[in-house]
């Protein structure tokens, strides 16, 4: 039998947890991932992977000029090649970018023949093999009628767009910084620079489409699949029925996966003049244009204080790039809004309109950058006060949203710098920069602290408890990489009293019930509750079957326990499944409360006194995200996102071309991710602190909070270390070198 859906809007405070009616046991616990056997031995099919009988290959044409005109495309070489099957550049729903995860958009967009970025998507050349198609594409010759574009950002600093159409957050202006600037005893005004980043996911992005009749089915590495769904139809001119998408195992996607990228629909497009499977792969070159980037940022941060160092005025405005036309803007200040006390406040992100790729969300958008800014400044700021980093934050540590006036739903900000500061050994830390030396290492402590805010979106599941005595969970939500079919197994196995072992999670299919996705370090909060809402009514309905209330009903191991009476849950099925459907909606918690994860990172480094090379040595965090769901995936995703904060510090850019506008980082031999020698021993640790105005689970999102603070963790630690401060990032060592004194 089916239910009608449970469903909440959170428009209310949950009284209580909902998990906390299980007694399983499995919640909060170190659980592998259920899937790992699959991945380690091969057997998770990645998009790739997907095997179709009679697949061609196809191989995506793109430009080799930023801004012009095509004037002519010669295919007839291409064409004749051995094994072509066709060489697709003329047809009517051709794409060219992109949609960078930008909800605005409504179609992967097609401006053909203007080029208006390098490497844009120009067509597809189709062939039996990857090999052929590739060779094939190098055949086709491009006439361009090609222009001048504009591919520097510093060059048009003073050419910038406020309150530029696409913004994510408000301008906001209240009180006067500049007078507060001007009459402050001590005052910080500091510009710093980030360099555009890639999301550099492992698994270069590819789909495989097929047409059955009239409708496509898209198998794709993407992250939100209802998003990419409708994009795929309208880009296509297909009712949404006709198409189905499937993303059962990504291997990572770190924002790039939010967008539905051109090779999607050339893939859909071939699919459909060939009349064969039609698989498309990036190559991870193809991926610096193909896909879209982390804007670079220019950041004015401004921080006036009294003479004992209480904030009066804060500023954080910025310049960052996106190509004309588009309209994500990176949202720089995103983490500074609440983070500090502060009457005057002046936050700001204006727009340069450069013909270089998309720009798009890349990695906690707006923290991950803005943090590293911020969080410099306030160790910059402290030194000035003499005053250990630890004691200024908490002296500038509000309690309430310091903009808004609401209260903070739940922040655990200050516990998380005496957990971290204790586990660390901050108090065997030297103020004084300089001064601990190891050899040829000057050693030295940072520390920053992180906020990523939270977020809920609408998000279905059904759940079955079947005849077998197992539960089915299904919904279109994604795994990037990040745990959640072990999560939502053991939100279930939980709820239903059930080992995990009897939990089958099927998830990354359109015909699924419709997820949040992955994105935002939303989907754990969001699919999570609307698996647990599912179990709540079967929970109910078995309740009602042993003629009980359902708060009398104890479910472990498949037996159910009420009063004095057991039954076993298969009994009570009665010969048929029980369905049921979950659905949660953000609602007015979400503005009655300012919502947020907060954390404290803490990192110590070698810089070599000779060669100015940083070696991050250790790093520690302790983070408040409310419930925790599973101690290994959570401990997971925070230390990955603390090992991007080593890479955003020292390691990752994404070089432009002055001259073209291309990227020419265009590999990981070029653009420099951590590698296991950059990464030390990095430990992650959680005060669980259940908020139960974020969502029914008690749960805040992780993956980008670990991100968040981690670099300046590590560049307040290298100044502690030698003394060198670096604005301008990475902080590689040539420039850490032009700063250090005789050896
Ligand atoms: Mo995220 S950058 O919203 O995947």
């Amino acid at each position: 039998m089916t239910k009608t859906p449970n469903s909440v809007t959170m428009d209310e405070s949950a009284e209580r947890i909902i998990l906390d009616r299980g007694v399983q046991g499995l919640v909060g616990k170190s659980v592998a991932r259920i899937e790992g056997p699959l991945k380690t031995s091969g057997r998770a099919d990645y998009a790739n992977d997907t095997k179709l009988d009679g697949a061609a290959y196809g191989f995506v044409l793109t430009s080799e000029i930023s801004l012009g005109r095509i004037k002519a495309i010669d295919v007839a070489a291409a064409r004749s090649a051995a094994g072509v099957l066709a060489v697709i550049v003329d047809h009517p729903l051709l794409p060219s970018d992109g949609s960078a995860g930008n909800a605005s958009l409504k179609r992967v967009p097609r401006d053909l023949p203007e080029v208006d970025s390098y490497g844009q998507a120009i067509g597809i050349v189709v062939a039996e093999s990857f090999e052929a198609a590739r060779s094939a594409a190098r055949l086709v010759r491009v006439d361009y009628d090609e222009r001048e574009g504009r591919y520097d950002t510093t060059r048009h600093l003073e050419d910038v767009e406020h309150e530029p159409k696409g913004g994510l957050i408000p301008d906001i202006k209240r009180g006067d910084i500049d007078a507060v600037m001007a009459s402050a005893p001590v005052t910080l005004d500091i510009t710093y620079t980030t360099p555009h980043y890639f999301p550099a996911a492992m698994e270069p992005h590819a789909t495989v489409a097929t047409w059955t009749g009239d409708g496509v089915e898209i198998h794709s590495s993407l992250q939100l699949l209802k998003t990419a769904r409708a994009m795929i139809a309208a880009s296509l001119d297909l009712d949404l029925s006709k198409v189905r998408v499937l993303a059962p195992y990504v291997g990572g996607g770190f924002g790039g996966k939010t967008g539905t990228g051109p090779e999607v629909i050339l893939a859909a497009i071939a699919s459909k003049e060939t009349g064969r499977p039609v698989k498309v792969a990036l190559t991870r070159r193809q991926t610096a244009h193909l896909v879209h980037h982390r804007a670079d940022t220019h950041q004015r941060i401004r921080i006036a204080c009294d003479d004992e160092g209480h904030i009066l005025g804060i500023g954080h405005n910025s310049i960052v790039s996106q190509k004309a036309g588009r309209s994500f803007i990176e949202p720089v200040s995103l983490g500074t809004l609440a983070m500090y006390k502060g009457e005057a406040r002046s936050f700001t992100q204006s727009a340069v309109r450069l013909n270089i790729p998309v720009a798009g969300a890349v990695r906690a958008p707006g923290e991950a950058v803005g943090s590293l800014a911020l969080e410099t400044a306030m160790d910059e700021l402290a030194e000035r006060f003499g005053m250990d980093p630890i004691a200024f934050r908490k002296l500038n540590e509000p309690e309430k949203d310091p903009l808004r006036g609401s209260p903070f739903s739940t922040r655990r900000l200050v516990d998380c710098y005496d957990e971290g500061a204790r586990r660390f050994g901050w108090d065997r830390r030297n103020p004084t920069p300089g001064e601990v030396r190891d050899g040829e290492w000057l050693v030295g402590m940072g520390m920053a602290a992180a906020t990523r805010i939270n977020l809920l979106q609408e998000s279905h599941a059904r759940v079955s408890l079947r005849l077998d005595g197992g539960a089915l969970v299904e919904t279109d939500m994604t795994d990037i990489g990040t745990g959640t079919y072990t999560i939502l197994a053991q939100i279930a196995g939980e709820m239903l009293g059930l080992p995990i072992d009897r939990i089958e999670v099927r998830l990354g299919d359109t015909n699924l019930p419709p997820s949040s996705g992955s994105g935002g370090s939303f989907g754990a909060a969001s699919s999570g509750s609307s698996v647990a809402l599912a179990c709540e009514t079967i929970i109910a309905e078995l309740a009602r079957r042993m003629d009980v209330s359902p708060d009398q009903l104890v479910l472990k191991d498949g037996v159910a326990t009420a009063r004095n009476v057991q039954s076993s849950l298969v009994d009570l099925l009665d010969g048929d499944d029980i369905a049921a459907e979950g659905v949660i909606k953000p609602g007015k918690t979400a503005r009655a409360y300012s919502q947020a994860a907060h954390g404290a990172q803490f990192a110590e480094v070698g810089v070599n006194a000779v060669t100015g090379e940083v070696r991050v040595r250790r790093m520690l965090a302790v983070f408040d995200c409310g419930r925790i769901l599973n101690a290994r995936t959570a401990r997971n995703q925070a230390i990955g996102g603390m090992i991007w904060g080593i890479s955003y510090a020292l390691h990752e850019e994404a070089v432009v071309d002055k001259r073209t506008g291309a990227f020419v980082t265009r590999d990981l031999a070029e653009y420099h991710v951590p590698v296991s020698a950059d990464v030390p021993a990095v430990e992650a640790y959680f005060i669980e602190d259940p908020d139960r105005h974020a969502n029914p689970l008690g749960v805040k999102g992780i993956g980008e909070l670990g991100n968040a603070g981690a670099g300046a963790a590590v560049t307040n630690a290298i100044y502690n270390a030698c003394g060198v401060r670096v604005r301008d990032f990475p902080m590689t060592l040539d420039k850490i070198l032009a700063g250090l004194g005789p050896v």
